[in-house]
């Protein structure tokens, strides 16, 4: 078996904090502990495909533990979904990628990623490539990692917005809808409302029934309460909605034109007379630089990547089970989403404490 010598980095789909501390250590670890050499793949897949990177030999590291964002870029594309020739070499991507193993001496390839980026990593590895996945995104949604780095710092950032949000929501008696990142989960809509003190909290999860809300909000008005905070995540969707299929849930968004904390202020106002604006709190969520914890994680994630190289563990995702590191196979992670299950301690305490889910 050919012994493991230079091995490739890349950083795909939306960015997340702590992607250069995973990177740092990967590199630290794999180069003093085994004596790799890393090869950085610039803007995901797409280097990848087109043989952009560079030797990262003389690298420097000395502060990217704390630096936000991915020194080596990233985009979204996906080199086995629709493979067409590309116009001016006529390779198809997979051919692309060959080239580029080829030529930069590959014998190993790191991706870090979320959902997407690691059912890519899955089927490289089906295709013959020694390759490791690793858990990233703000979404907090790998299946097989209790965790994944970013999650933390984007709580931070969407608590502390709707702390911001709540002073102005009381100067102005209002009703605030806070539309939370997550995709098509609400790991951080959950995480933030309830940090943040929200009053309701909207989640893919648990399809909302505008009629509730308005009675729940009604209630607290009634109690003397003029302020409101309704946490709500960008994949949130009503109890009519949750009955459509997938196509005909995109047709509804798309014609919708503005994003779903928009229609649910609306139909807060129409339904209670309380007024009501909202506010996307948007990219801050996965920018910036990450928190210690997500320094940390990172970095533990990053140093286990270089180990199982190391140990040859190829086809897996490092991901994190009960505190402790584990490797799960890619094949077990692609084209699945970490939903919050409807015994989630932390859903469970959001509901013993009165917080409304419109359900
Ligand atoms: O996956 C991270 C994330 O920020 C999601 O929360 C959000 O839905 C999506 O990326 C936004 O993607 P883009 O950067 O392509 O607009």
């Amino acid at each position: 078996m050919k012994n493991i010598k230079t091995v490739g980095i890349l950083t795909s789909g939306g960015d997340a904090p702590g992607l250069n501390a995973a990177i740092r250590a990967l590199c630290m670890v794999g180069s003093q502990k085994y004596g790799f050499k890393f090869v950085g793949v610039r803007n995901g897949y797409r280097g990848l495909i087109d043989g952009d990177c560079f030797r990262m030999d003389n690298f420097d590291f000395s502060n990217m533990i704390s630096l936000g964002g991915t020194i080596l870029g990233t985009s979204r594309v996906k080199p086995f979904k629709n493979p067409v020739p590309d116009p001016k070499t006529g390779l198809l991507p997979i051919e692309g990628i060959q080239n580029t193993f080829k030529k930069f001496k590959l014998d190993a390839l790191v991706c870090l990623g979320g959902n997407g980026t690691n059912t890519t990593a899955s089927l490289l590895a089906q295709s013959g490539f020694n390759v490791i996945g690793l858990p990233k995104t703000i979404d907090n949604d790998i299946v097989g990692s209790d965790e994944t780095f970013g999650f933390r710092t984007a709580i931070e950032v969407a608590t502390n917005g709707l702390a911001g949000i709540r002073t102005t929501a009381k100067s102005h008696s209002r009703a605030m809808v806070v539309e939370i990142m997550g995709h098509k989960v609400g790991w951080l809509g959950l995480y933030a409302g309830v940090a943040g003190n929200a009053d309701v909290i909207l989640l893919p999860e648990i399809p909302y029934d505008i009629k509730k809300i308005a009675a729940f909000l009604k209630e607290k008005a009634q109690k003397g309460q003029n302020n409101y905070i309704i946490a709500c995540s960008e994949g949130a969707m009503d109890i009519e909605e949750a009955k459509l299929g997938k196509k005909e849930f995109k047709k509804v968004r798309a014609e919708m034109q503005q994003s779903i904390a928009f229609r649910v202020a609306k139909e807060i106002e129409q339904a209670t007379g309380i007024e009501t604006r909202a506010s996307v709190l948007g990219y801050i969520q996965r920018g910036g630089n990450p928190n210690a914890y997500d320094m940390v994680l990172a970095t533990k994630i990053g140093s286990a990547a270089a180990d199982f190289i190391a140990e040859r563990k190829f086809g897996n995702l490092v991901a994190v089970q009960g505190g402790q590191i584990a490797a799960v196979p890619l094949e077990q992670v692609a084209g699945k989403v970490k939903n919050i299950p409807m015994d989630d301690p932390l859903l469970l305490t959001a509901r013993s404490l009165g917080i409304c889910f419109g359900d």
